[in-house]
């Protein structure tokens, strides 16, 4: 009987653990966004088939590697913001897809194939040429910041804590919300300069790419980025 009874407690607890993997593999706590626009919308500058893969392919490993790294860590109660703000607690693999989320979902929000949304307002025009002496001046920084990441990274326009902006870089998937981050800010515009972003199209030509860039640019979700509190 005593054997019975330690035989039942030890498939009942077997059966719970089993039950509470089975629910924790099942738990998707951050998702792929949806796009706001076709895979060719942004054709001739950003191809078809680069963003098939870069979305379905790049960004939906970020998401499912960023799931299964957090299960048993802090990082399963907090938010994307939060695990970016505390990413030197965790592990590199949280580090490097928690970023590649985030990043990834900026990017596709800051592009669009919408006319009216391309058009930047004088406002925010007049905000960037003032810090940094004149719009073209801003672009320049912009593109050179990009062509110098060494290997893979961003290029960001961000906002500081005293309203100013500035131009920076970041390598692999680290971002200016990360609390390793050098130089701190919120992004209002950034854009990707891992190959897999423009090799199919530019192949080495990265600066190519970000001239290009330019063409897709949603400012209006840039200034909203930038109002935003
Ligand atoms: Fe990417």
């Amino acid at each position: 009987m005593k054997n019975f009874k330690y035989s039942l407690f030890t498939i009942i607890i077997s059966l719970c653990s089993a039950f509470t993997i089975n629910v924790k593999a099942q738990v998707n706590k951050f998702e792929l966004p949806k796009l706001n626009y076709s895979y060719s919308a942004l054709e001739p500058y950003i191809d078809e088939q680069t963003m098939n893969i870069h979305y379905n392919k790049h960004h939906l490993a970020y998401v499912n590697n960023l799931n299964k790294a957090i299960v048993g860590t802090e990082a399963e109660n907090m938010s994307l913001e939060e695990i970016l703000n505390n990413v030197s607690k965790f592990s590199e693999t949280i580090r490097n897809n928690a970023g590649g989320h985030w990043n990834h979902t900026f990017f596709w929000n800051i592009m669009t194939d919408k006319k009216e949304n391309k058009l930047i307002s004088l406002n925010l025009k007049n905000i960037i040429s003032n810090q940094f002496g004149s719009f073209e001046n801003f672009q320049q920084k912009f593109e050179e910041a990009g062509n110098k990441r060494f290997g893979s990274g961003w290029v960001w326009l961000i906002k500081k804590s005293d309203n100013t902006l500035e131009v920076i870089s970041t390598p692999n998937q680290d971002n200016p919300l990360m609390d390793i981050s050098q130089t701190k800010g919120k992004p209002i515009l950034g854009c990707d300069v891992w190959e897999h972003a423009y090799y199919l199209k530019y192949q080495n030509r990265r600066a190519d790419y970000l001239k290009s860039f330019w063409n897709v640019i949603n400012w209006k979700k840039v200034e909203e980025n930038y109002n935003f509190k």
